[in-house]
């Protein structure tokens, strides 16, 4: 069954900031875009790139091994239009950012 989980704290993360989170072994890209949190799959639909150690600009973050562009808000990209990151719920409790896997 799907739970919340507690995977960082909201001063961790300034609006515009991302960062590799681990849940259950399993890795989750975070982003703070404009004070609103977002998670997705942190695997590049590419070559497995780290989505969370991207760089961000607006709600779009970019793969850094080779530059793919994927939606933060829906994990779409153009370059695999078929396709998308698993997109997670968040919720912020308090100071405790929480994602549902
Ligand atoms: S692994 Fe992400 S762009 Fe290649």
């Amino acid at each position: 069954m799907s739970e919340f989980v507690t995977v960082a704290e909201i001063k961790d993360l300034e609006p515009g900031q991302g960062k590799v989170v681990e849940v259950k072994g399993r890795a989750i890209a975070l982003f703070n875009i404009g004070g609103t949190f977002y998670a997705l799959d942190n695997t590049c639909l590419h070559m497995g790139g780290p989505v969370g150690e991207g760089y961000v600009e607006g709600n779009m973050v970019t793969c850094p091994w080779h530059g793919w562009q994927y939606n933060v808000e829906t994990g779409e990209t153009e370059f695999e239009p078929d396709q998308k990151l698993q997109t997670f719920e968040v919720k912020v409790e308090g100071e405790e950012v929480k994602i549902k896997l």
